[in-house]
């Protein structure tokens, strides 16, 4: 895995953006895996910023989004749905045809989970996921203890993340016990993994995800078998990696070309 250190939030999300920006001009018809929550607000919002100032084009670009809550309209102001409009796609050029979020109102919702699997795959796959990562180290909604081989499918909150996205819902009971999500094994046949991570409350998942054990109780670590993997945190959710000098180092003598 490439393990990326930066000062602050800021400088994590700028840097996200930037790579983002890189595959955007390689490949125009680039494939994007989004995530919903806090993390990846300041990259959106960075993304937003290319795309008004420096004409960053998202028309050709298909996004598939890591999950959904089961139960809730689209139109619903805590849905994925709504945050991706809110905070990404009505800022940017992206067709609203290619822009796929799971139907958390399905009534067949295996059904819908499998039509997901195969939009993805008829895309040519994801090039590039972008990830946050839950305190209990869950990525998408795959919380712990759910297969490293999964697809996308149906999963029943842990406590800790109803506590943790509460605030969107006014109140822990009102967030939804059950989601749709891209499964691990979905996540990692996407051709390169992007996990990004501030703040104290990040760093013992990090430091599990990145110098753990592979195992099915910290989802993330799973990222250790993908072949592309690159996690870019900020001081504070590095706090607990035992290997960050190391990491530093190796960031710092890497050939200009490969720094985003
Ligand atoms: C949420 C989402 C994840 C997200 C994670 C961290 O529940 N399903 O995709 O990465 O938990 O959220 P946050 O970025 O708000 O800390």
């Amino acid at each position: 895995m490439q393990i990326i250190i930066q000062p602050d939030p800021t400088a994590v999300s700028a840097m996200a953006a930037r790579l983002v920006a890189r595959l955007l001009h390689d490949d125009g018809r680039a494939v994007l895996g989004l995530a919903s929550g806090k993390t990846p607000l300041g990259l959106y919002a960075e993304l937003a910023r290319m795309h008004r100032e420096e004409d960053l084009d998202f028309h050709r670009v298909t996004t598939f989004n890591l999950d959904e809550y089961v139960g809730l309209p689209p139109e619903h102001p805590a849905s994925y749905h709504s945050f991706m409009t809110e905070h990404l796609f009505r800022h940017i050029n992206v067709d609203p045809t290619r822009a796929h979020v799971l139907d958390g109102m399905a009534d067949d919702i295996p059904e819908c989970c499998s039509h997901y699997e195969r939009d993805i795959r008829e895309s040519g796959g994801i090039d590039l996921q972008i990830l946050g990562i839950g305190r209990e180290g869950h990525i998408g909604f795959n919380e712990p203890s759910s297969s490293l081989a999964s697809r996308t499918r149906i999963k029943t909150l842990t406590e800790t993340t109803r506590v943790d996205n509460a605030d969107q819902f006014g109140s822990v009971e009102d967030v939804p016990r059950h989601v749709v999500t891209m499964g691990i094994g979905t996540i990692l046949d996407s051709k390169a993994c992007l996990l990004l991570a501030f703040g104290k409350e990040k760093a013992a998942a990090i430091a599990k995800a990145v110098e753990g054990p592979v195992s099915a109780m910290v989802p993330a670590s799973v990222l250790q078998m993908h072949e592309h993997a690159t996690v870019l945190v900020d001081e504070d959710a590095a706090a607990e990696l035992r290997l960050a000098d190391y990491y530093r180092h190796v960031f710092e003598h890497k050939p200009a070309w490969q720094i985003p």
